[in-house]
């Protein structure tokens, strides 16, 4: 539980691409009853077409390559301090963070998966679960530990695979349930 005192708690949202759960998680810092507001958004690409949702809303933005990885986790652990961060949030964000990093914040960064783990940890979630021919898949916020996709689960969603699904198909269906569960799984975590 993160004690927000009554005001909003400062969160930063790191990304690497699209940005369709930092818009929605944007979207939800406005409204009354959201317990958070975005302070800081963090990228490894400078290209992320989600930096647009920053420049968009005024939301102050940084790009760290994550290549000399402990050096910029220093600066970066000194601005998340300076802007009195209290939870990262990684949504899409491609880059594995160290060890040492994750413990300076432990408990206190989230990530959202695309599929009911603890199955199918890492990438291409959708076409393996397709390949399987699973019956369902689904979609997972959890805490970020050391080890990949591996944390305690906050809230997780059950989505039906239908036989006609592409990995494009069930992406987006799943997609919107992430839309709803990440901004729950924020507020849960902040008393
Ligand atoms: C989402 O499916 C998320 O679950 C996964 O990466 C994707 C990011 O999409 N970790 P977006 O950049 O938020 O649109």
């Amino acid at each position: 539980m993160i004690k927000s005192f009554g005001k909003k708690t400062k969160i930063a949202v790191f990304i690497s691409g699209r940005g369709s759960n930092l818009k929605n998680l944007i979207n939800h810092s406005k409204k009354k009853n959201s317990k958070f507001q975005i302070d800081l958004i963090i990228s490894n690409k400078k290209n992320a077409k989600g930096l647009i949702f920053a420049k968009k809303n005024n939301i102050n933005f940084k790009i760290f390559s994550f290549i000399k990885l402990l050096e910029e986790e220093v600066k970066i652990l000194d601005i998340l301090k300076k802007k009195k961060i209290k939870i990262i949030c990684l949504a899409g964000f491609m880059k594995i963070l160290s060890k040492n990093f994750i413990k300076k914040f432990n408990g206190k960064i989230l990530n959202i998966h695309p599929s009911l783990l603890p199955k199918y940890k890492g990438l291409n979630t959708h076409d393996r679960v397709l390949n399987n021919n699973d019956k369902y898949s689904g979609c997972t916020v959890h805490l970020v530990t050391g080890k990949l996709d591996s944390g305690k689960i906050i809230l997780q969603k059950k989505v039906k695979v239908f036989n006609h699904d592409t990995s494009k198909t069930l992406e987006k269906r799943i997609l919107k349930h992430e839309y709803l569960i990440y901004p729950k799984a924020l507020n849960l975590i902040i008393s």
